[in-house]
C-alpha cells in the first residue's frame, strides 16, 4: 500500500497506548514516519512529551499527549474523551505488563490490575474505537496478544490468560468487523527488548527488537488475523503447534522456569 493509501484508510490520526515505552514507542515512531498524527497514551508524562518531541523533531507530524492510567476507569474515559474531536483511524493498544512467579507468591493488587490493564481497557478502548471506525467505513487495530497466549503458562499463568483474552478477542472482531471496513490484527510477539522483562521481573536471552514487531504487525494489519513477528516466535508457535495443549503447557512452563530462575532464587533467599 503506498504512503497515501495508508493516510486514507487508518488515517489521519492513530491512537498508540504504551506509547512511552518498547513496542508502543516504535509503533508512534514507525507510524508518524509515514505521515500520521499521533496520540500518544501512558502513565508517564514526562517520557511521553520526550516522545512527542522527538517525534515533532523528527516528523513534523501533530502530536497529543494524554496521561493516563488505563488501570482505571478514568484513565479509559480521558483518552475516548480528549481523541473524541479527532478523525482517528488507527488504534495501537500496546499498553500492558506481565507479573510472573509463583501465583501463590504474587500480589493479588497486581495481578487484578493486569486483568485491568491488558483486558478490560483493551475492550473498552476497542468497543469505543470500533463504533467510530465502523461508522466512518474505514480503520484498523492492533491489539497485542503474545506467544504466550496458547496454552497455560506456569509461573506467569494470569498473565498467559490475559493475553488468551485479547488473542481471542481480536479473532472475534476480525471476522465481525471486517464488514464494515475494519481491521483488527493480534500482534503475538515472543520475547522482545523493551521495559517488559525488566517490569515482569521475567530474563529474556533472546529477543527481537521492537522495531522489527512493528514492521511485522503493519505488513500483516489487514491481511492477517494474528502475527507472529519475527523468526523466533514464528519458530516456537510453528514447534508447538502440533502437540496438545496439555503438553504445550508443560513445555511452555519449562521455558518460564528458565526465565524466572533469579526470581525462585531471590524469593528463596528470604
Ligand atoms: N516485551 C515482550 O517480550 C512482549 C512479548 C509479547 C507481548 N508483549 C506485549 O506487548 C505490549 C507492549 O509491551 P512492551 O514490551 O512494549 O512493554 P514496555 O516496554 O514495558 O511498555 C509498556 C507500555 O505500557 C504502558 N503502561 C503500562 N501500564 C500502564 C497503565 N496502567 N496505564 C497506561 N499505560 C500503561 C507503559 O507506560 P507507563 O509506565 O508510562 O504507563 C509503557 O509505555 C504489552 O501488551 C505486552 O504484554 C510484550
Amino acid at each position: 500500500m503506498t504512503a497515501q493509501k495508508w493516510l486514507d484508510r487508518y488515517g489521519p490520526w492513530v491512537v498508540v497506548t504504551g506509547a512511552s515505552d518498547g513496542i508502543g514507542r516504535a509503533f508512534a515512531g514507525a507510524l508518524a514516519d509515514r505521515g500520521f498524527n499521533v496520540v500518544l497514551v501512558a502513565r508517564r508524562a514526562t517520557a511521553l512529551a520526550d516522545v512527542a518531541a522527538a517525534i515533532a523533531r523528527r516528523n513534523g507530524v501533530a502530536t497529543r499527549t494524554i496521561a493516563a492510567d488505563l488501570g482505571t476507569a478514568e484513565g479509559v474515559l480521558a483518552v475516548i474523551n480528549q481523541t473524541a474531536a479527532l478523525d482517528v483511524g488507527l488504534l495501537v493498544a500496546a499498553a500492558g505488563f506481565g507479573t510472573a512467579g509463583p501465583f501463590l507468591t504474587t500480589n493479588l493488587d497486581d495481578e487484578l490490575d493486569m486483568i485491568d490493564v491488558n483486558c478490560r481497557a483493551v475492550a473498552a478502548l476497542a468497543k469505543m474505537f470500533a463504533a467510530r471506525f465502523a461508522a466512518r467505513g474505514r480503520g484498523g487495530m492492533i491489539l497485542f496478544g503474545s506467544i504466550v497466549a496458547y496454552q497455560g503458562v506456569p509461573n506467569a499463568a494470569n498473565y498467559a490468560a490475559t493475553k488468551a483474552y485479547v488473542q481471542t478477542l481480536a479473532e472475534g472482531l476480525r471476522q465481525e468487523l471486517k464488514r464494515s471496513g475494519v481491521d483488527v490484527l493480534s500482534c503475538a510477539p515472543g520475547p522482545v527488548h523493551s521495559g517488559f522483562a525488566a517490569r515482569s521481573r521475567m530474563e529474556m536471552g533472546a529477543a527481537m527488537l521492537p522495531d522489527d514487531v512493528v514492521t511485522g504487525a503493519l505488513a500483516a494489519l489487514g491481511r492477517k488475523t494474528t502475527v507472529w513477528p519475527g523468526i523466533l516466535s514464528k519458530i516456537l508457535i510453528g514447534s508447538l503447534a502440533t502437540l496438545p495443549r496439555f503438553a504445550r503447557t508443560a513445555i511452555m512452563g519449562r521455558i518460564m522456569a528458565g526465565m524466572t530462575k533469579r526470581l525462585h532464587e531471590s524469593q528463596s533467599q528470604t
